[in-house]
C-alpha cells in the first residue's frame, strides 16, 4: 500500500518555537502587535523561509503577502494562511499555526518533488487582530474589497498613528493590486482559542461558520469635579456610566444566553487621578452572536441602555463603530472535504462554528472557504498560557496537507 505523505511535525513546531521568539513576553507568550517593529521582525523571518522554499513573494498595498509556488496550469491558486501578529498579551499559536503550517505543506511537497496542477499559495495577512488599529481582518478586508485601501490606510490606531505611516515605516507596502483575483479555495488551519475540542478530547474541528462580530466605541462625557465635595446626586460621572455599560452587557450576554458574548476589553479615563470625579471615560464593546438577528437586538438593547444613562446621568455618550461583521457560513463541499481527510488520518472530528474572528471569513465570500481547528489546552488564547500539544499541531497540518492536495490536484491528496 502507498503510503501516505506526511509533513515533518518536529521541522514545523521549530518554526513556530522560532518565531515566538520574536516579540517573545514573559510566560511564553508574544507581542507583535501589527505594524510594530517585531511584527517586521516577524514579517522578515517568514519571507525569509518563504524564499528558501522558493515561494514568488507578493507584497500588496495594505502589507498582505503571499507566496507562491507554481502549479502545471497557471491562473487562481489554491491558498492557505493566516496572521502573524498578536495582540500584546498574545499566544504563540493564533495565527502563527497557520502560516507556518503552510509552509510546512510546502517544505513537504518540495521534499517529495510533488507538483501540483494549481498554483499554492501560503498568506499572511495585515493586521489580522485589530488589537492596534480597527477593524480586525484589515489585510483581508482589503484584499477582497470590502474595505477600501485609502480608508485601512488612514486608520488611526490606538497610540495615534496611522496605517500607512507605519506601513512604510517597516517597509511593507507593496505593489501587488488590492483588490486581489480571487483565489480558486482558501484553508485555514488554527487553534481553536476555545474550549470545545480540549474538553471532549477531539482532535480535529470541522469549522462550519465563524460568528458575527460588532465593535463599539463609546466615548462618555461627563463633568470633572471634586470627589469629596461633590454631592453624590449631582455628579455627572463619566467612570460611573462606563462602570454602568460593562455590567449592562455583562448582564445581556446572560440574558440571552446561548452563543451571545460580550467584553468590555478596553477603558480609559480622564483625568484618571484618585480624586477626581471622571470627566471621560472610553471604553470598548465587544459582542458576538452566531445569529445575526440576535446580535442586531443585542446591540439596539446597548443603544437603548446608553440612551437612560445620557438621561439619568446627564452625561453626553458618542459611539463609533470599530468593526461590523455577519455571520459567514462555510462552504459545504469545503468542510465535507476537511472532515473526510480527518477522518482518513484517523482524526476524530466535530463540526463547530469558530468563535473568535478569522481572515477566512472575508476569503469566504469570494471563494470556496473552509477552517481546520485543533484543541486549545484548556481553551486559553489571547494569553501567553495558550498552548497545543504538537501531537495536535501536526495531526492539523496533516489534515492541511491532503485537503490542499485534494484542492490543488496532486498525488499524495485524496485517491
Ligand atoms: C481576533 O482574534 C478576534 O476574534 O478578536
Ligand atoms: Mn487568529
Ligand atoms: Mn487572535
Amino acid at each position: 500500500m502507498k503510503k501516505k505523505l506526511e509533513i515533518n511535525g518536529e521541522r514545523l513546531n521549530q518554526r513556530i518555537a522560532r518565531l515566538a521568539e520574536i516579540g517573545a513576553i514573559e510566560g511564553g507568550g508574544c507581542a507583535r502587535l501589527a505594524l510594530s517593529d517585531a511584527d517586521k521582525a516577524g514579517r522578515d523571518l517568514v519571507c525569509g523561509w518563504m524564499r528558501e522554499l522558493n515561494l514568488e513573494i507578493r507584497i500588496d498595498a495594505i502589507g498582505n503577502v503571499v507566496g507562491t509556488r507554481a502549479g502545471r496550469q497557471s491562473g487562481p491558486a489554491v491558498m492557505t494562511g493566516s496572521h502573524i501578529d498578536t495582540v500584546r498579551t498574545g499566544g504563540r499559536y493564533d495565527g502563527n499555526l497557520g502560516v507556518l503550517g503552510g509552509l510546512e505543506v510546502i517544505a513537504t511537497l518540495n521534499e517529495a518533488g510533488l507538483e501540483t496542477e494549481y498554483p499554492l499559495s501560503v498568506a499572511f495577512f495585515t493586521n489580522e487582530e485589530g488589537a492596534r488599529f480597527a477593524p480586525d481582518m484589515m489585510g483581508s478586508l482589503v484584499f477582497t474589497g470590502v474595505l477600501g485601501l485609502d480608508e485601512a490606510l488612514q486608520t488611526v490606531g490606538i497610540d495615534g498613528s496611522t496605517v500607512e505611516e507605519n506601513l512604510l515605516r517597516i517597509g511593507y507596502a507593496g505593489d501587488a493590486p488590492v483588490p486581489a483575483p480571487a483565489p480558486r479555495a482558501f484553508v485555514e488551519l488554527h487553534v481553536e482559542q476555545g474550549p470545545v475540542l480540549d474538553l471532549a478530547g477531539i482532535e480535529i474541528g470541522v469549522v462550519e461558520s465563524v460568528q458575527g462580530i460588532s465593535w463599539t466605541e463609546i466615548e462618555i462625557h461627563g463633568t470633572s469635579n471634586h470627589a469629596g465635595t461633590t454631592p453624590m446626586a449631582l455628579r455627572h460621572d463619566a467612570g460611573w456610566a462606563a462602570g454602568a455599560i460593562i455590567h449592562f452587557v455583562r448582564g445581556l450576554a446572560n440574558e440571552f444566553g446561548g452563543n451571545q458574548v460580550s467584553t468590555v476589553g478596553r477603558i480609559e479615563f480622564f483625568p484618571n487621578l484618585v480624586n477626581v470625579v471622571p470627566k471621560r471615560a472610553t471604553l470598548t464593546v465587544d459582542l458576538r452572536n452566531t445569529d445575526e438577528n440576535l446580535l442586531r437586538s443585542a446591540e439596539l438593547r446597548l443603544e437603548a441602555f446608553l440612551e437612560t444613562l445620557r438621561v439619568s446621568e446627564k452625561v453626553k455618550i458618542a459611539t463609533r463603530r470599530l468593526a461590523r461583521f455577519e455571520p459567514v457560513v462555510f462552504a459545504p463541499e469545503m468542510t465535507a472535504c476537511i472532515e473526510r481527510h480527518a477522518r482518513d488520518h484517523g482524526l476524530s472530528t466535530r463540526r463547530m462554528p469558530s468563535g473568535a474572528g478569522h481572515d477566512a471569513q472575508m476569503l469566504a465570500p469570494l471563494c470556496p472557504t473552509a477552517m481546520i481547528f485543533i484543541p486549545s489546552v484548556d481553551g486559553i488564547s489571547h494569553n501567553v498560557l495558550e498552548y497545543s500539544h504538537p501531537r495536535h499541531i501536526e495531526a492539523g497540518a496533516n489534515v492541511l496537507l491532503s485537503v490542499l492536495c485534494e484542492l490543488a490536484g496532486c498525488a499524495g491528496g485524496r485517491q
